[in-house]
């Protein structure tokens, strides 16, 4: 089979606007690396995401911090976390990469890292975010789970919604603009040279533990990619994803032969064998081969891809789906 370039693939139905930013630098003879890089900021400039940049949900104190990593080859890879004033975790991380010989910077000096390179300081909590903050912090139910004082898994909207066939579902994701409850942006691509490279950005899970860092700015957690065997890039609840390296085996499954479909799955399976899932867990697993073969796989139904290549632009559900039956696999748009 022929290579397949350029080629970007992204988390959720968000992953459109990821794509379409990114797009013009792919099809025009550009890089990987320029291409994921704006793809992760044309999602984190959007302040009505609530799960990733500006417009992020705060940790349980009220205050955003954000994540996120970019990697070409386990020699150039780097990430950034509990980023409290900078709006573009990938940007910053590409810092890292280009400027130091770190792989990971955290917190204060994040910022100050951030900041040393010229990027331009913001708020990251918007009056909507804070706004669901103090409905979530009022929210007498929280009293009645020690659980859920301060700490709130993640959700999907899909799984929120629950009902309907997967007609409904799109068209109840359509009328939800700004997809609410999603998570991490995560994105692959091949450049014309042939390159691969990957991002992912988050402002992690809603109301979490003031310092909780989730699977997004750590490699082989929620990206991986390995010029020689291929690369992987998760999204969903971010523990379940650093228990087992997800992202690091399943390019380690790939680099011994197997497919991006079986290296997906594999993970998922992994997960539901050596975590203790409860139901508002999720995970989803974009998987890509240096030939431009891919595949998804995800822990419960709701996840979307959305792919882009010379001749076609899809958003599909999960290729895969560990529990609760697969869901249909045909394009969508
Ligand atoms: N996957 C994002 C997080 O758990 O923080």
């Amino acid at each position: 089979m022929a290579p397949q370039r350029p080629i970007i693939l992204s988390t959720w139905s968000f992953g459109r606007v990821a794509n379409a930013a990114a797009w013009p630098i792919l099809a025009g003879g550009g890089s990987a690396l320029d291409a994921v890089e704006r793809a992760c900021i044309a999602v984190e400039d959007d302040p009505t995401i609530d799960s990733v940049g500006r417009g992020g949900l705060p940790d349980a104190s009220g205050r955003v911090s954000l994540d996120g990593c970019v990697m070409l080859s386990p020699r150039r890879c780097a990430g950034v976390c509990f980023v409290r004033r900078f709006n573009h975790p990938v940007s910053s991380a590409r810092r890292v990469m280009e400027q130091t010989h770190h792989v990971l910077l955290a917190g204060e000096g994040a910022d100050a890292f951030a900041a040393a390179q010229g990027f331009t300081p913001e708020d990251l909590l918007t009056d909507e975010a804070h706004e669901v903050w103090r409905k979530w912090r009022d929210d007498p139910a929280l009293l009645k789970g020690e659980r859920y004082r301060g700490w709130l898994p993640p959700r999907n909207v899909e799984e929120l919604r629950g009902i309907g066939d997967e007609a409904q579902r799109i068209a109840a994701d359509e009328a939800l603009p700004h997809n609410r409850t999603h998570d991490t942006i995560g994105v692959l691509a091949i450049d014309l040279n042939g390159t691969m490279a990957g991002a992912c950005s988050t402002s992690g899970m809603a109301f979490k533990v003031p310092g909780r860092v989730g699977d997004s700015p750590i490699i082989g957690c929620g990206l991986y990619v390995d010029p020689q065997a291929g690369a992987a890039v998760a999204t969903g609840t971010g523990e379940l994803l650093m228990r087992t390296c997800g992202c690091f085996f399943a390019v380690e499954l790939m680099r011994q032969g197997a497919c991006p479909a079986d290296a997906a799955r594999a993970v998922i399976a992994r997960i539901v064998e050596a975590c203790d899932i409860v139901d508002d867990h999720q995970v989803g697993l974009i998987t890509l081969k240096p030939d431009g073969t891919w595949a998804s796989a995800a822990l419960r139904s709701g996840f979307r891809v959305a792919s882009r290549a010379t001749d076609r632009e899809e958003l599909a559900p999960a290729g895969h789906v560990m529990l609760g039956g697969d869901e249909a696999s045909e394009p969508l748009l």
